[in-house]
């Protein structure tokens, strides 16, 4: 049975482990190698500083002992975008297609209802076919395209800004 719940601190080791191999299997994630340089202790203080402030989180999708996915959702650092929360979400390749991002971005949107978040947002590459067709499954829209705004391994990439108001 796979459980999706919010992350405690003590997923730390777990949760770092499975974003490095997320990377990995993905180019849409587009963390460099080094961005993982980080030891499990600061893992843990940042978890426990995005479950400390009250519009930021992390969930997990989480099959026996083994964290298989996550969405991470960090808000509005200030009053007049405290509403608003970015997300981010992966899954483990031999774990897709199988409903988790589907319902990763429910308990997020459930915990945002109850966080007064008014507003979900998110950039995806364009060419990420797979993320739109989820997105749009959830009732998100394209607000805008960015032209060339990454550049990974020489290859420039666009971007689009999404959404979903939370009403
Ligand atoms: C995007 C991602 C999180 C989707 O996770 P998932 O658990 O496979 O998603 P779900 O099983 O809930 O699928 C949801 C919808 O996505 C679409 N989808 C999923 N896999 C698909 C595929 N292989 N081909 C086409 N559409 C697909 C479908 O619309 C699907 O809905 P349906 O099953 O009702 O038809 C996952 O593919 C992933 O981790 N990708 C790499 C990282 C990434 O791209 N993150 C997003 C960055 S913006």
């Amino acid at each position: 049975m796979i459980n999706v719940r919010e992350i405690s601190p003590d997923d730390a080791a777990a949760y770092w482990q499975l974003r490095q191999q997320i990377d990995r299997e993905t180019e849409f994630l587009r963390f460099e190698p080094d961005h993982w340089l980080v030891t499990t202790q600061r893992v843990r203080e940042r978890i426990e500083l995005m479950l400390a402030t009250d519009n930021q989180t992390i969930f997990v999708a989480e099959m026996a002992t083994q964290l298989i996915g996550f969405l991470w959702a960090g808000g509005g650092l200030y009053r007049h975008n405290h509403h608003r929360v970015h997300i981010l979400l992966g899954v483990l390749q031999a774990y897709q297609r199988q409903g988790l991002g589907t319902r990763l971005l429910k308990a997020c949107e459930g915990w945002g209802r109850g966080h007064a978040i008014q507003r979900l947002e998110l950039s995806v590459m364009t060419h990420n076919f797979v993320a739109l067709a989820l997105y749009h499954k959830l009732g998100f829209q394209i607000e805008s395209t960015a032209p060339y705004a990454l550049c990974l391994d020489g290859k420039y990439i666009d971007l689009h800004y999404m959404s979903k108001v939370l009403t």
